[in-house]
């Protein structure tokens, strides 16, 4: 039983959390219900949204799995085998975490469910409003170091990573206490991805990632004085699909307006898909792939039955690729992705190369 910090008088709650005890471990071997302990020098997290496609995704780069689908004991098995961390998802209503009780008893409760799992730690996706000067933006704060004290103290190298927007300019209205947060934990997970969540300027399709844009965050978080070793990069293994309201001659795809925290246009005006479904697209597309220099991503534009056209926007190797020679020339902790099962794991030999070239652009080159 994880008591970190919870006050005597919560002492009435542990009957509930004492159902959680650790279970029989479920591995051919013992020893892979160990928790991991060694620290790699370069991270690859990988966000895994449940199914059995990690069976056949890169294990010769995995170092953590953020298992944000169903629990599958099998993947902790597996992982455990390869030397790569399991982590929980985490994620509660900042309204209540303001009560430090509450607190207490939820960090308490998500370290009994990772040690009964097996598991190696957490990350944290909060992506909700904060206010500067609200109770909240304290309250989070101190959730992330509470946790990391509990879950490092519980399990031994454990790891507790929080998810971060792909700018510490208030993005999506929320203020938080990045260099806080950055302290308090191993690493910060940065989603560079979803840039387009609140467009300020014309209201038109554009890339999800763009190089420029996700440069200026990383620089950002740096400036502000956060190591860039605990930064990890994520990027996008889906793209956006635009509905265009008028579709210009050279490629400017008007979309709707659909206001987002405050921003009078967003993304949400498309949606989103993944890599897989892009990659059975874009050869059929009224345009086929095409690179779009300022924003370094390729898009393609398509035209539905209904007549009407599309643009799509996406990452690719190629896109990708020069985002991790950023991570490598910049000294960033590592790099991952949201998610790993957005790729096409069948049998098809096309379908593979392109799978295997996916991962290939994590790796920084030379
Ligand atoms: C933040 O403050 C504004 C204005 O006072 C308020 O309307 C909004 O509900 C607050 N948001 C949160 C998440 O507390
Ligand atoms: C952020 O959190 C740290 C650690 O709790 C604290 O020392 C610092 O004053 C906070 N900064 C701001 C701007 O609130
Ligand atoms: C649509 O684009 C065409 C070509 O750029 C332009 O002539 C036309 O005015 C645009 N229509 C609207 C409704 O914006
Ligand atoms: C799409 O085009 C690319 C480049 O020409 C080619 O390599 C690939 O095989 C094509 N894919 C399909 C599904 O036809
Ligand atoms: C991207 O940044 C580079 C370096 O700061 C700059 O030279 C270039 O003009 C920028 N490109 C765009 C499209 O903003």
């Amino acid at each position: 039983m994880a008591l970190c910090g919870l006050p005597e008088f919560t002492l009435l709650l542990l009957p509930l959390l004492a159902r959680l005890s650790a279970g029989d471990c479920l591995c051919s071997e013992a020893a892979l219900c160990q928790p991991i302990r060694h620290r790699p020098d370069f991270e690859v997290f990988v966000f895994d949204v449940g199914q059995k496609t990690w069976k056949s995704y890169d294990w010769s780069q995995i170092t953590t799995v953020a298992a944000f689908g169903k629990y599958d004991p099998e993947l902790m098995c597996y992982a455990h085998s390869k030397g790569a961390r399991v982590v929980l998802k985490g994620d509660v209503s900042l309204k209540n975490i303001i009560d430090p009780t509450f607190r207490a008893s939820w960090i308490a409760q998500k370290v009994d469910l990772a040690k009964a799992q097996y598991m190696d730690g957490i990350n944290i996706d909060i992506e909700q409003e904060v206010n500067c000067s609200s109770p909240e933006y304290e309250a989070l704060t101190a959730l992330v170091k509470e946790t990391t004290e509990c879950f490092h103290r519980e399990i031994e190298g454990s790891q507790v990573t929080f998810d971060v927007a792909w700018s510490p300019k208030r993005i999506d209205k929320r203020c938080y206490n990045y260099t806080g947060i950055a302290d308090a934990c191993d690493f910060l997970f940065v989603m560079s991805y979803d840039e387009q969540s609140q467009i300020w300027s014309e209201c038109i399709a554009a890339a999800n990632a763009p190089y420029n844009q996700t440069l200026t965050g990383y620089i950002d978080y740096i400036k502000m004085g956060i190591s860039p070793k605990k930064l990890v990069m994520g990027v996008p293994w889906y793209g956006y699909d635009y509905i265009c309201l008028n579709l210009s001659k050279n490629d400017i795809c008007t979309i709707t307006k659909v206001p987002f925290r405050g921003a009078p246009c967003s993304d949400a005006a498309g949606h989103q898909v993944p890599y897989k479904v892009i990659m059975k697209q874009v050869n059929g597309s009224v345009s086929g792939s095409q690179w779009n220099k300022d924003q370094q991503a390729p898009y393609y534009n398509y035209k539905d039955p209904a007549g009407r056209f599309h643009q799509v926007w996406y990452d690719n190797p190629q896109s990708i690729s020069l985002k991790a020679a950023y991570v490598k020339n910049y000294g960033l902790r590592g790099i991952g992705m949201w998610n790993a099962n957005c790729l096409d794991y069948s049998d098809d030999a096309l379908a593979r190369e392109q799978t295997q070239e996916m991962w290939g652009a994590l790796k920084p080159r030379l």
